[in-house]
């Protein structure tokens, strides 16, 4: 009887799931039944704009394409849109995407630096914006945020990430996919976000974009995918492959993580899209023969769709033919592409409804400088900033004081130097009536290697009672395939800073820049340091701000600054070693003729020692902050209980401020080696001039773990340590213990 009542219940269960399938499958089902298989492939096709060319259109027409990138003109869009929909025979729309990375007319900083803000509303605000006006013009698909860990300033595209932490990068990475994606993506102000690169780009040898990564798994585990995660776990509508291939295997036809990881560790049910061009570079990596075997590969991988490399439109259907790929596959790719498309809600609104006021709203720019002033990092301060009063005039040079391009930073396609406030016309306007502002740029650009500009602006500096050097790399040698074996300032900048520093004037250095550089000699010479990445349409008012203390500095680093090129890789979350550093002998130390056992026979270079320039987590602030003890909830807990770590932060300074408390994990013993501190959780906390606020922060057994050889993830019991710091290196650890 009991099992008679069982059975009939699941059968209920079991009709009810079926009359109740999910709409948007059910419509997906009833497009796919009509679809021929030259339809399906077609939506697996994307391609670049090409206008209205008659070309793109007949092949709108034909069911050739599934999506366009890089069209941006919106009546473009709305007519190729209007072909797709009322000419194509199943009227299927077509999605629109385009690299609107930190913001589309509005430009936010770049994304390391709103990492360096530690505040991930600043950047859920800057891609709320981005959406807002890229689908404006009918751009309903973004190629951001990039969650790839970066633990090597030499590689450009370390300024599109998060920086060097996975914890960072999976915090920014979802707040992000919030912004983009909004409270529903069907909203026509949504854009659907791509979580990219997946995988392990980040790790490429020598820091040289595409370039091969050696990544064990574990370590793709612990370090490279969980901002992948979280973005799944945000709701991120697609993923993008990477260019690089990984122990071997290129992304773009990776199984391992496309098909076992995305979709089924992960269940994943968004879209995947390959990179430009990927698919067909299998060719090149040298594990496809030929175009029809990438094809094969990318497929069989998971890859739904072809991003500008012609291999699935031109080769699927015989793969297909002759028994190599089944159909059923292909369905599922389509499925997945059409759910995109469903869930964008673009069968029921095509098309853009072009709107010239949705650029540069005063809420957009306003969003924008605060995301600039919190992005900015007091790295030092010689008791000269803020600004206030104290001197009449100020000289203002460098190559980047007035740069309204170079100051956007990487991926700004849509971005117009005309709406960028620089430095140098936020200074002249805000304070050019209460200083005498002396303007001299000295080099043009750069990297430029024209030294006779340097002479008038020693010669400004000379006049002046204060210098404000922005120094700095122009966009162009960051991001994608620009990256740098040498980190110093490019151009004459290193000279132009001794020029200064010669002069006897107090130099306050501005460095707008797209990476951490090698610094350390400027740093010394200048008085005080913000280092500002690239900061935006709004960088200029929001460093001005800065400058004289109309804001204070609350930034702090997202990534290591190395003190020479040849510590990289350098990160906080290193192993400690058998031979952790310590008897530091440098190389001017070292006694000449001395036995070689005689040195420290432990972990550091002779030339650079062990410590970096700054450590992940470095920042200073116009305030001082104290923070008390850290107290404990417990000394020992169970795999099911929690564990909160508590300390009060006053503000023990004269400026009103915000604080970053940094909250950090080291498993001190475990089967396989850990990191000596791994951030776990932050908070930025706003404390008016002699305020205290008690900062909390919560762990248990699901974050306490790592994963294992056997790809099982779980916490070892045994002795943990926890510190509440300013930085990745400061802070007195408390033990406990896991059972
Ligand atoms: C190549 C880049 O790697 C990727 O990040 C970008 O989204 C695509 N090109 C499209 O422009």
């Amino acid at each position: 009887m009991m099992r008679r009542n069982i059975l009939l219940l699941l059968m209920a269960v079991l009709l009810v799931s079926c009359v109740k399938k999910d709409p948007v499958e059910a419509k997906i089902d009833a497009l796919l039944a009509q679809m021929t298989l030259d339809e399906k492939i077609g939506q697996m096709n994307q391609l670049t704009g090409m206008g209205l060319s008659d070309d793109m259109k007949q092949q709108i027409k034909d069911g050739k394409v599934g999506s366009i990138l890089n069209e941006v003109d919106v009546n473009i869009i709305n007519n190729l849109q209007r072909i797709a929909v009322e000419e194509s025979r199943l009227h299927i729309p077509l999605i629109f995407g385009r690299d609107v990375i930190h913001g589309y007319k509005t430009i936010f900083p770049i994304p390391l630096g709103q990492a360096a803000s530690w505040n991930p509303a600043t950047a859920e605000a800057g891609a709320r914006v981005a959406a807002r006006e890229a689908s404006s013009v009918g751009i309903r698909w973004t190629f951001a945020p990039m969650v790839d860990v970066s633990r090597d300033p030499r590689w450009g595209r370390i300024a599109e990430s998060c920086g060097e932490d996975p914890y960072m990068n999976a915090v920014f990475g979802a707040a992000m996919v919030k912004g983009f994606q909004g409270d529903s993506l069907s909203n026509t102000t949504s854009i659907a976000a791509c979580a990219k690169h997946f995988a392990g780009y980040g790790a490429s040898e020598s820091g040289k974009d595409y370039n091969t990564t050696w990544i064990p798994d574990v370590q793709l585990r612990d370090v490279y995918l969980p901002p992948f995660k979280a973005a799944v776990d945000a709701g991120a509508a697609t993923f993008m492959c990477s260019f690089n291939d990984i122990n071997g295997v290129p992304s773009s036809g990776n199984k391992y993580l496309n098909r076992d990881i995305l979709r089924d560790e992960w269940k994943f049910d968004g879209m995947l899209v390959s990179d430009w061009g990927s698919i067909d570079q299998l060719i090149l990596h040298g594990v496809s023969e030929n175009q029809k075997d990438a094809a094969l590969k990318g497929i069989e991988a998971g890859v739904d769709m072809d991003m500008m490399g012609f291999v699935y439109i031109s080769h699927i259907k015989s793969l297909i033919e002759e028994g190599k790929v089944k159909e059923s596959f292909i369905d599922e790719t389509v499925r997945n592409i059409l759910r995109l498309k469903f869930r964008l809600g673009l069968f029921d609104h095509p098309y853009a409804t072009p709107d010239t006021t949705a650029f540069y709203k005063p809420e957009a720019l306003a969003a924008a400088k605060e995301a600039a002033v919190e992005s900015a990092v007091l790295l030092k301060n010689n008791d000269i900033l803020p600004l206030v009063g104290q001197y009449k005039s100020i000289a203002v040079v460098g190559p980047m004081a007035d740069a309204a391009l170079e100051q956007f930073g990487t991926w700004s396609f849509d971005a117009e130097p005309a709406h960028a406030i620089t430095p140098l016309k936020a200074i002249t306007d805000m304070y050019g009536k209460q200083y005498n502002i002396i303007a001299e740029p000295g080099l043009t650009f750069s990297r430029d290697s024209n030294a006779t500009g340097i002479a008038k602006a020693v010669a400004a500096a000379r006049k002046a009672d204060v210098v404000l050097f922005f120094a700095g790399e122009e966009a162009i040698l960051s991001g994608e395939a620009h990256c740098r074996a040498d980190l110093d300032l490019p151009g004459l900048q290193n000279q132009f800073m001794s020029a200064l520093k010669a002069t006897g004037k107090p130099v306050v250095m501005v460095v707008m820049a797209g990476r951490p550089l090698t610094i350390e000699n400027q740093i010394k010479d200048a008085s005080a340091v913000l280092f500002a990445f690239h900061g935006g349409t709004m960088a200029g008012p929001a460093l001005a701000d800065l400058i004289f203390g109309k804001a204070v500095p609350s930034g702090k680093l997202p990534v290591t600054f190395p003190r020479m090129v040849g510590q990289i890789p350098v990160y906080y979350a290193h192993k400690n070693t058998g031979r952790p550093a310590s008897n530091i002998v440098t190389i001017d130390k070292i006694p000449v003729g001395v036995f070689q056992t005689s040195l420290g026979n432990t972990s550091f270079h002779l030339d650079a020692g062990d410590k970096p320039m700054y450590p992940f987590g470095y920042g200073l602030s116009y305030s001082t902050f104290e923070y008390s003890k850290v107290t404990l909830s417990a000394k020992t807990i169970e795999k099911n209980q929690t564990l909160t770590a508590e300390c009060t932060v006053t503000n023990t300074g004269k400026y009103d401020a915000k604080e970053v408390v940094q909250f950090y994990v080291r498993d001190l013993v475990a089967s396989l080696a850990r990191p000596v501190r791994e951030l776990k959780g932050f908070d930025k906390v706003f404390l008016k001039a002699g305020e205290s606020k008690t900062v909390k922060f919560e762990i248990d057994a699901s974050n306490l773990g790592f994963w294992h050889q056997d790809k099982t993830y779980y916490a070892e019991p045994g002795e943990f340590q926890v510190w509440i710091s300013k930085d990745s290196q400061s802070g007195e650890p408390l033990n406990f213990v896991l059972k």
